[in-house]
């Protein structure tokens, strides 16, 4: 585990920063000493949240919310801006928001399609840009980091609608990488594998006999934790990455290459 202190005097937002994964991030980069901002649509999960990062915030790590849905890039700009106002411009941002669900592309309707798209891709375009767009203004170095999924690169089917939007993201990841790298921003994505005590494995993975497949699947033979996923986004947020750049840290357990044979024998 990186030290506390490692994150002092930054300010980071974690949008769907209240339940799963994004909440065991902002936990941890409030524990490594930085400000932190979680933004997400339910305020009583927010407030919630909040109480549960101060516990382990590092003494001086200010958290706190907004009532946010990255679907509105005006609604964005004002969080960008209030946060400016407040803490300075953020310098480490974390496109954690995301909805999903599983449903065959044959039925899914021209607005399920666009739902996911709008809060996936357009909504971590739309956060990308405002916080980004701050950090460059202010001549600050800046690392931005972009949940992603493996199907982005294998295909996800059952989730179209989500497979194309993080393709999309890891598009523009690897993009900003380069299009920023001068100003000092780095971009950088991580593709979780299933996960326990999230949103996404609880809707996907609720029923016990899914969920023991999945587990089976994984090399290492069990479902990863949001703490270990926090562990990766607070390295790629830290100087220990200052020359990652453009990366995807796939942390899966293996899972995605386990496509061979070997799996069928005893
Ligand atoms: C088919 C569905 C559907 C389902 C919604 N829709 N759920 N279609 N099957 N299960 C359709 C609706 O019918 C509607 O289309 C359209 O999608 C919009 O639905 P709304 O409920 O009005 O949308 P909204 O209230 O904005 O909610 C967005 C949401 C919701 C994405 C649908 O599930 C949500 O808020 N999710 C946030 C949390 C989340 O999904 N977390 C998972 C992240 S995990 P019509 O045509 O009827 O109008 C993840 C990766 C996991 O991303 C990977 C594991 C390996
Ligand atoms: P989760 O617990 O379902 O959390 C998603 C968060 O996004 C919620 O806090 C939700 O809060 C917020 N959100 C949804 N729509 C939003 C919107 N329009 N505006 C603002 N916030 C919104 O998610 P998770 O399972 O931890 O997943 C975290 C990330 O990892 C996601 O990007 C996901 O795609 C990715 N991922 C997850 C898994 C997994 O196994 N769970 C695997 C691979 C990748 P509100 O509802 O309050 O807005």
């Amino acid at each position: 585990m990186l030290a506390p202190g490692t994150l002092q005097g930054r300010t980071a937002v974690v949008t769907g920063g209240g339940t799963g994964m994004g909440l065991a991030i902002a936990a941890e980069f409030a524990r490594l000493g930085a400000n932190v901002v979680i933004a997400s649509r339910k305020p009583d999960v927010l407030e919630q949240a909040c109480a549960t990062i101060r516990e382990q915030a590092a003494k001086g790590a200010e958290v706190t919310h907004f009532v946010l849905d990255v679907r509105q890039p005006e609604a964005v700009e004002e969080v960008a801006a209030k946060v400016a106002e407040r803490f300075g411009p953020a310098t480490i941002l974390v496109n954690n928001a995301a909805g999903n669900f599983v449903v065959p592309a044959a039925q899914l309707s021209p607005n399920g399609w666009r739902t996911v798209i709008d809060i996936v891709l357009n909504g971590t375009f739309y956060c990308t840009k405002a916080f980004g767009q701050r950090m460059m203004d202010a001549d600050r170095k800046g690392s931005i980091i972009n949940m992603i999924a493996t199907y982005a690169w294998t295909g996800g089917p059952g989730t179209v609608h989500s497979a194309a939007a993080k393709a999309g993201v890891l598009a523009m990841t690897q993009t900003l990488a380069v299009e920023w790298a001068a100003a000092g921003i780095r971009c950088n994505a991580i593709a979780p594998g299933p996960i326990e005590r999230t949103g996404g494995a609880d809707r996907l993975f609720g029923v016990p006999e899914i969920a023991e497949a999945v587990r089976r699947d994984v090399p290492l033979q069990r479902l990863g934790t949001p703490e270990e996923i926090a562990w990766a986004a607070a390295y790629l947020a830290s100087d220990y990455a200052a020359y990652v750049n453009g990366a995807c840290l796939t942390v899966d357990g293996g899972a995605w290459l386990n496509k061979g044979f070997v799996k069928y024998l005893e």
